[in-house]
């Protein structure tokens, strides 16, 4: 059964075009984050938008979040580069280390945040 009570409205689905993305600042628990979100491949996803580098957002040098290629998410401060479906870091630096997640849907028309611990869009 869909909980869909505690879902976070973010845009119509048809609002977010392939590779185009959009960044919130949600309450996380007890914090304001930024987060990420894009759709790749046809999908949503959505991460905290925080580079496993350092404490910094991946669009804060630059408003882009995808490298040249628009295949991988690149971080614009010292160009880290992502598994779009994973956060997963491919670069040597920070291998394997990963974006926070926050789970997300597209639902009959909508994108909803559906994590738990994400209380609603600041
Ligand atoms: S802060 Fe993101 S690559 Fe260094």
């Amino acid at each position: 059964m869909l909980r869909r009570e505690r879902w976070v409205h973010i845009c119509e689905a048809s609002a977010l075009s392939e590779r185009e993305f959009l960044t919130l600042d949600v309450l996380h628990g007890g914090d304001i984050v930024s987060c990420l979100v894009f759709r790749y491949q046809g999908m949503v996803y959505a991460y905290r938008n925080q580079c496993v580098h350092m404490v910094r957002r991946l669009d804060g040098e630059q408003k882009r979040i995808f490298d040249d290629a628009g295949e991988l998410l690149r971080c614009s401060m010292h160009g880290i580069v992502y598994q779009p479906q994973t956060g997963e870091s491919l670069s040597t630096m920070c291998r394997g280390e990963k974006l926070t997640p926050v789970k997300i849907t597209e639902h009959e028309g909508g994108i909803y945040i559906t994590d738990k611990r994400v209380r609603g869009i600041v």
